[in-house]
């Protein structure tokens, strides 16, 4: 699929692995196998308790995150780098005053 009938993101089996924060030899996994397609206009809302992987699946959705494996597309284009398509209001605040 591309052009105007893809979906505006879509995830294909999307795995993240971290460097454990307890132990940096160990891996951490935050995101398995995640497949989601969000059609353009759809409000969707990732719910879920805390450390569950939502600002994750945000990060590899804007393209400031690169799976571990698995795809990310926009618009039905392979997602390689920033998300130009996206807008994303980070959870912490970053301005330097
Ligand atoms: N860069 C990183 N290195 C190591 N572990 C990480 C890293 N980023 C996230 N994690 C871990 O991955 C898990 C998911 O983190 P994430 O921030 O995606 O959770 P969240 O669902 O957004 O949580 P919250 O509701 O608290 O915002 C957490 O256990 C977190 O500690
Ligand atoms: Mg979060």
């Amino acid at each position: 699929m591309n052009g105007s009938s893809a979906p505006a993101l879509a995830l294909h089996d999307v795995t993240c692995t971290f460097a454990s924060r307890d132990n940096r030899r160990d891996r951490y996994t935050a995101v398995r196998d995640t497949t989601l397609a969000i059609a353009s206009g759809e409000f969707v809302s990732v719910v879920g308790p805390t450390g569950c992987g939502k600002s994750t699946l945000l990060n590899v959705s804007a393209g400031l995150l690169a799976p571990s494996s698995g795809t990310v597309s926009v618009f039905g284009e392979k997602l390689a780098g920033i998300n130009k398509r996206a807008g994303y209001m980070f959870q912490a605040d970053g301005l330097m005053a």
